[in-house]
């Protein structure tokens, strides 16, 4: 417990509200040292009447108000320097197979990514299928600009497969980070190698595969140049930095803000935008389908967006959800003015008029309104 504590204390926002109330729900079982409660490295201080605080407050400046802040401590700062570099700086020894890692997946990740890494409901894929073909739109995307986008999963889309494994052991499975030992993170790493049907050494991973540290840092991605293009400078790749620094080098050869490509052009930027990703780039809301008929201008609506989207958007709180025509059909059985009379009143699991008690009557039932209308 200390251990995988300590290790949180500076990873995400997240984490620290988690921490917070890990502090407080364990506050008597910690160790301590001269006064001062210790985890593992970490400190945390007093602040008042028998409470503390993992953030020093310097008392010596309390005039307006607390300073809050403090150094980190030697342990503290090797717990959050944990990333893993393409060079393997950083990845431990460890190792695990690729059945291994599929039980895990099972167990841990597919509740989110789905069988196979195929993502969906806003949760991004793993995998889509082979990544050395999926690349190939890559590629033809720099020199044929209205070829299709990257399918941007991790085997087709990343260039260095270290942020596989540092993702994973800092950040997965969503609920729990750093909970994942060092082979159970090899493990997982070789089973989503696998699913995107990728190669080490010219060795397919099949289910009997043991990953671990050598082998994985033989991991060549079939993208490791889509974000740095081999721009060969005139002494090659090595020199593109200090090519490009030189303005001489590209436009017209002189600093320009205008008619840059006047005259010959020596080298232009080329310019190609990434479109079209598969699958999107963007993990819309799981709202459902506006057919063009909901109503922009409803007197429901704000009310609906303010207070009760909250809950009603989806159906993941239980809530009849705007658009769930069965939903809604079911509830109004008993009668408009009951239901109305419920929501304001309270039902369940939800509370009087949701919880936006400042509501009229007329605002919440004009709420309800607008998410039948939408709904049928
Ligand atoms: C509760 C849901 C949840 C679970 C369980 C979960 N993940 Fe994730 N995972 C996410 C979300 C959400 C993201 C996207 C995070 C972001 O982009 O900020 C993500 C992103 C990732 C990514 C990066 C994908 C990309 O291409 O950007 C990897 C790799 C990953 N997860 C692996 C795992 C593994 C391995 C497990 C099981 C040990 C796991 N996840 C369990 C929700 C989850
Ligand atoms: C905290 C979550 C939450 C919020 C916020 C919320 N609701 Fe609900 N609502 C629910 C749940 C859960 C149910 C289903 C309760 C049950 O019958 O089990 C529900 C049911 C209802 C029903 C059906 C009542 C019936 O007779 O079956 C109506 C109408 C309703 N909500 C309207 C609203 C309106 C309007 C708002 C915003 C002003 C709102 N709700 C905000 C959770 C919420």
């Amino acid at each position: 417990m200390f251990k995988s504590y300590h290790k949180l204390l500076l990873s995400t926002t997240a984490t620290l509200a988690l921490i917070s109330t890990m502090s407080m729900a364990e506050g008597a079982s910690h160790k301590y040292d001269n006064g001062k409660k210790v985890i593992d490295g970490g400190v945390t201080y007093p602040v008042k009447k028998g409470m503390t605080s993992v953030y020093h407050i310097n008392e010596t400046t309390l005039k307006g108000g607390y300073t809050f802040g403090r150094k980190p401590t030697p342990n503290e700062i090797k717990a959050w320097d944990i990333d893993v570099m393409p060079d393997g700086t950083g990845l431990p020894e460890g190792k695990g197979s690729v059945s291994e890692g599929d039980e895990l997946y099972e167990e841990k990740c597919t509740v989110c990514h789905g069988d196979f890494g195929s993502g969906g409901g806003g949760f991004p894929a793993l995998a889509k299928g082979n990544a050395y073909e999926g690349q190939k739109t890559l590629k033809n995307q720099r020199t044929e600009p209205d070829k299709d986008g990257p399918i941007r999963v991790f085997g087709t889309y990343w260039p260095q497969a270290s942020t596989l494994w540092w993702y994973i052991k800092t950040g997965m499975p969503h609920p729990a980070p750093m909970s994942l030992t060092n082979d159970e993170v090899y493990a997982l790493s070789a089973y989503i190698l696998s699913i995107n049907e990728m190669k080490i050494d010219g060795q397919e991973l099949d289910e009997d595969y043991v990953l671990d540290r050598k082998k994985f840092l033989k991991i060549v991605m079939p993208n490791k140049d889509g974000f740095v293009p081999k721009i060969d400078g005139p002494k090659g790749l090595d020199n593109t930095r200090e090519f490009f620094n030189n303005y001489e080098n590209y436009g017209n050869g002189t600093r320009c803000m205008k008619d840059c490509f006047k005259g010959k052009p020596k080298l232009a930027r080329i310019k190609v935008e990434m479109k079209d990703f598969h699958p999107p780039m963007s993990t819309a809301r799981d709202l459902p389908k506006d057919d063009g008929k909901s109503k922009k201008t409803h007197p429901g609506l704000k009310t609906y967006e303010a207070s009760c989207s909250v809950c009603h958007a989806t159906d993941a709180m239980g809530a009849p959800n705007l658009g769930n025509k069965e939903a809604w059909a079911e509830r109004l059985k008993k009668g408009i003015d009951k239901v109305y009379a419920n929501g304001i009143s309270g039902i369940n699991a939800m509370p009087p008029k949701g919880g936006a008690v400042d509501l009229t009557d007329a605002q919440f039932k004009a709420a309800v309104d607008y998410m039948i209308e939408n709904s049928k």
